[in-house]
């Protein structure tokens, strides 16, 4: 391993011990969780992807491989040390220091169009019901019509009450849903869910 992946590690874990709850991870994802997550976006030129709550940049440093020329990139994140380690790392990407759940008001503020990608690492596990709402809500609001959004959710986590919660919002608002995994070479072992054709209300 090396001394940078040390250092994002015993980071991550720092992060960890103080916020559990919106870290909700021990360790940053592996390389093959990174690969099942966004291994296959085929970005086309144009498009707008968002990260929620990258972290360290493992996902990140796969989709900035896979940007094809006039593709947008922005990632969400509320820790301010992560925030500032990705502005480091990744100085040609564009990264908000706040919360997912204000998607749609960070869009307007850059004169973004919607989403064609959204791609989460929240822990949605352990986040709050209000957060989970504002978040389902904003997806839905901001990814465009043949936009997919993309997470992932820990095998020992998946029958937890808030990650049940966040799953029976999620196919309330999207009519397609594949789950893929789990990915036994992550630690821990994640599935990852894949939703799109979000289901629009008659105005
Ligand atoms: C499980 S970690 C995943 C980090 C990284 N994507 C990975 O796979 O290693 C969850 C991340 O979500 C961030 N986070 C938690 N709540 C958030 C929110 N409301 N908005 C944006 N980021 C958030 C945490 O700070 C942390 O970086």
């Amino acid at each position: 391993m090396s001394k940078s992946s040390i250092r994002d590690n015993l980071g991550f874990l720092g992060a960890f011990l103080g916020q559990p709850g919106s870290i909700g991870a021990v360790l940053p994802s592996t390389r093959y969780l990174a690969r099942a997550l966004v291994g296959r976006l085929d970005l086309q030129p144009g498009e707008v992807v968002v990260e929620f709550g990258p972290g360290t940049g493992p996902m990140t440093a796969v989709i900035r491989q896979l940007l094809p020329p006039r593709c947008r990139y922005l990632g969400i994140e509320l820790e301010p040390k992560f925030h500032d380690l990705l502005t480091r790392r990744f100085p040609t990407l564009d990264f908000h220091l706040g919360s997912a759940g204000d998607l749609p008001k960070i869009l307007a503020d850059r004169g973004l169009p919607p989403a064609t990608r959204i791609v989460s690492g929240l822990p949605f596990a352990t986040l709050p019901a209000k957060v989970q709402d504002a978040v389902v809500d904003g997806v839905t609001r901001c990814l465009s019509p043949h936009g997919d959004f993309r997470t992932f959710q820990y095998l020992h986590a998946y029958g937890m009450r808030r990650a049940r919660r966040f799953r029976a919002l999620m196919d309330e608002r999207f009519s397609s849903f594949e789950r893929i995994g789990p990915v036994i070479r992550n630690l821990p072992p994640a599935f990852v869910l894949r939703y799109w054709n979000a289901i629009r209300e008659a105005t």
